[in-house]
């Protein structure tokens, strides 16, 4: 118990104790500071209830003293009270409620790139024509890359890629390992592993040692295609590549066949459809050409077949090449392929 209290101490101990209620920064601090004076043990408790012991005529003044002095302390902390607890107020409620008619936020979702989009568009389309989707290695062989393609080491045809070769040369010091230039290495592949019917189509990445332009990149994607059998001719090439133009760019297409030269087709082909752009009469889109070629395709060289063991005089297939990036950018009118893996996304976020 403290001393006899008196109107000074009264006053002493309030006065301390507004100015420790001055300084408090939180609700915390301030439970403290209750605590400290008008808790059970507190300072002013203290005093109240000292006064019962003082005689009649101190006990008036100093009672009446602390009395003033406790309202003051009581009001002053529910001041601070306030200011660390804000009331809940019916305008408050409002102000926070949920309105649940409002639409809700668009959580942002990734998208599929442009290149695989239409791998699988591709692949869509020739499996609705009985067409299962294979994968190959992207590090190849000169073997399947070239020389069961009918392009023998030192054929001039070699220079139709412009190959990323890979520092692992065979026996004889020759480079034998490559970064495909296309996908038809797969064909030796499937047809080495598998009796016919052949039914497949091939997609993946290719790789050419190329100086990059709106047309040109060192790396592009492919889908190769691959059907042989007994009884497959030239009609069958045909049939299939013109539903694939018209199921990709369009039912009104039209489709034109060229010759072309690839070594391992013979005849070979170059596939083209009417512009869509100016319907033939002649744009920038063609070239002013009125035709736009797709693709290469061809019926499967005799020494292809002979190379994986099947007997060209039962068996005939036909093939296709095309680059995936040069049918997107037609599809959507995309101006430049180095767009394709530039990763931007004002770019991506267009598909
Ligand atoms: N592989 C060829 C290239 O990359 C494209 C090609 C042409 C593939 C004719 C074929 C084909 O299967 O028959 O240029």
């Amino acid at each position: 118990m403290a001393d006899r209290p008196t109107v000074g101490v009264v006053e002493a101990v309030a006065t301390k104790a507004l100015e420790e209620l001055d300084a408090v920064g939180d609700a915390e601090a301030l439970e403290r500071w209750r605590v400290s004076y008008l808790g059970r043990r507190g300072e002013l408790t203290a005093i109240l209830r000292g006064i019962g012991t003082l005689p009649p005529e101190a006990r008036r003044q100093v009672g009446a003293a602390a009395n003033a002095a406790k309202a003051r302390v009581d009001e002053a902390m529910a001041a601070r009270k306030r200011e660390f607890s804000r009331e809940v107020t019916p305008a408050l409620l409002a102000e926070d409620s949920i309105d649940v008619t409002l639409p809700g936020r668009p959580v942002p979702t990734g998208r599929l790139h442009p290149t695989t989009q239409t791998v699988r568009e591709i692949c869509r389309i020739f499996a609705s024509m009985g067409f299962d989707a294979v994968e190959g290695p992207e590090v190849e062989w000169d073997r399947y890359n070239f020389e069961m393609l009918n392009i023998p080491k030192h054929h001039p045809a070699r220079d139709m890629f412009n190959t990323f070769w890979v520092d692992y040369p065979d026996r004889n010091g020759e480079q034998s390992v490559l970064l495909r230039t296309h996908t038809s290495p797969m064909q030796a592949r499937i047809m080495e592993d598998t009796r016919p019917p052949v039914r497949v189509v091939v997609p993946g990445k290719c790789y050419r040692y190329e100086a990059t332009d709106a047309t040109h990149e060192w790396q592009l994607t492919q889908v190769e295609g691959l059907a042989v059998d007994d009884g497959i001719t030239f009609a069958d090439l045909k049939g299939t590549l013109y539903e694939f133009a018209r199921q990709i760019f369009g039912e009104e297409r039209r489709v034109r066949f060229r010759c072309d030269y690839f070594p391992f087709v013979e005849p070979g082909v170059d596939v083209a459809i009417d512009c869509f752009s100016c319907g033939g009469a002649g744009c920038r889109t063609c070239g002013r050409t009125g035709w736009i070629e797709i693709m290469g395709a061809g019926m499967v060289h005799p020494n292809v077949l002979k190379g994986v063991g099947y007997d060209p005089a039962v068996y005939t297939g036909f093939a296709f090449g095309m680059g995936v990036e040069r049918i997107a950018m037609l599809k959507h009118g995309i101006e430049d392929i180095r767009h394709f893996y530039a990763n931007d996304l004002r770019f991506l976020k267009q598909f």
